[in-house]
């Protein structure tokens, strides 16, 4: 009766009932009957199957392991609900509610209308550092295909050399290094349907641009040691740059700028900065970020030490972050606008909790809370048992 719900399953009693007052021989053929297809059921699912005729899959690996690496790696991306995708974002990339809504539009179209011989999408977030671009492209394949696995990130910082296109799309025949495979075409072959992040791909050589138009106009990536050609039509490529960063903050800056505007406005600040004109014509969309401010800091704050806290299998107590440590966190990005953005801030305030966060789990705690005493944060262990006395503090820490 597996798949019926309660009211199927009442409905056939009932019916048993009625059939064996009219016929009690043909009420028993029934529930025989029943029964064994049950068992019938039960063979065929393999589980009580006699092992020479088992499916070899079931007797000699595990089927299930094997199956959702298949299914993972051959699953194609289906249309999806761009608003759903959009608030899972918004959850945890915060202050980036334009670039999300209009990214998820952006994504559906083009699952919806796929280009035959064609990535899904080529796409570039701009920005200020440390404002979330690679963070959401480390987000949306979590959300898009639900595991890490399908992201290859690639540092385009440390290809500012037209020969370094040897380490991405391998060397031929006889070259030194010909027996590796290059980045780009290893990723493709192992796992076609993923994102390809070419992280801060303006500090890579323009040669090295140009090796992509390939990718992205004819919908193959050629490895050079064997020639083998790995289409790229399940791929979806982010690159992010931050070139012309500060023309467009000063721009979005003017809350009446539409998200619309400010990606047009990126797109040119694009081309001021040297993109070949080739590259940029080959970029469907360019998204710009704008910089965090007032409260979006401290919610980043905050999220990056439950994030740390959690490192330490600790969890912080509700209401447990002292609001002066955020409100220091808004005050010292304010004043000193840090190079690095929010993670600098966010990365001097787990440097502070750090020592406190071994000591409180040393100390066999569970929950913590954070205090501000000055410059520094004290990392406060919670009893559970005793929620109204508070132990004292188990480290404190001076600020660099
Ligand atoms: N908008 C945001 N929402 C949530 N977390 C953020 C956001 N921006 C930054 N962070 C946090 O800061 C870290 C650094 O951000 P990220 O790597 O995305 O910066 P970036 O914009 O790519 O900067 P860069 O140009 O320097 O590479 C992230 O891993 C994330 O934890
Ligand atoms: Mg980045």
């Amino acid at each position: 009766m597996t798949g019926l719900n309660w009211v199927g399953r009442l409905g056939i009693v009932i019916a048993l009932i009625v059939i064996e007052k009219a016929s009690p021989a043909l009420a028993w053929f029934l529930v025989v009957a029943a029964g064994l297809a049950a068992t019938c059921y039960l063979l065929f699912k393999g589980n009580f199957l006699p092992r020479f005729i088992m499916d070899p899959l079931e007797r000699l690996t595990r089927k299930r392991e094997l199956v959702d690496t298949f299914e993972s790696k051959t699953k194609k991306l289906a249309i999806i609900d761009d608003k759903t995708l959009a608030s899972e974002l918004k959850s945890k990339v915060i202050g980036q509610n334009g670039v999300v809504d209009s990214l998820a539009t952006r994504l559906r179209q083009r699952l919806a209308a796929r280009r035959p011989s064609k990535p899904i999408a080529v796409m570039c977030f701009a920005g200020a550092p440390g404002i979330g671009k690679t963070y959401l492209a480390k987000v949306l394949v979590e959300q898009l295909y639900g595991s890490a696995k399908h992201l290859h990130m690639i540092e385009m910082a440390q290809f500012d050399q037209a020969h370094a296109a040897a380490t991405l799309f391998g060397s031929p025949k006889g070259y030194v290094g010909s027996n590796e495979p290059g980045q780009i075409s290893k990723a493709l072959r192992d796992i076609p349907n993923s994102i390809i992040l070419l992280d801060e791909f303006e500090k890579a050589h323009r040669d090295i641009h140009k090796r992509f138009l390939s990718a992205w106009n004819d919908g193959f990536v050629t490895e050079l040691s064997d020639g083998s050609k790995y289409p790229t039509n399940e791929a979806i490529f982010i690159l992010t740059v931050n070139a012309g960063a500060r023309r467009i903050a000063e721009y979005a800056r003017d809350p009446s700028v539409t998200q619309d505007e400010l990606n047009k406005f990126a797109k040119g600040a694009l081309q001021d900065a040297q993109f070949a004109p080739e590259v940029l014509s080959r970029i469907d969309d360019v998204f710009a970020f704008r910089e965090l401010a007032g409260l979006d800091i401290a919610r980043v704050v905050a999220l990056e030490m439950e994030r740390k806290t959690k490192e330490y299998q600790l969890e912080i107590a509700g209401g447990g972050i002292d609001p002066d440590i955020l409100y220091s966190a808004i005050d010292a990005f304010t004043q000193r606008k840090p190079e690095g953005g929010v993670r600098e801030i966010a990365r001097h305030i787990e440097d502070l909790i750090a020592d406190g966060l071994i000591e409180a789990k040393a100390g066999g705690a569970n929950l913590v809370e954070f205090v501000a005493d000055g410059e520094r944060v004290l990392v406060v262990p919670v009893d559970e048992s005793l929620p109204a006395e508070k132990p004292t503090p188990a480290k404190t820490e001076p600020t660099g």
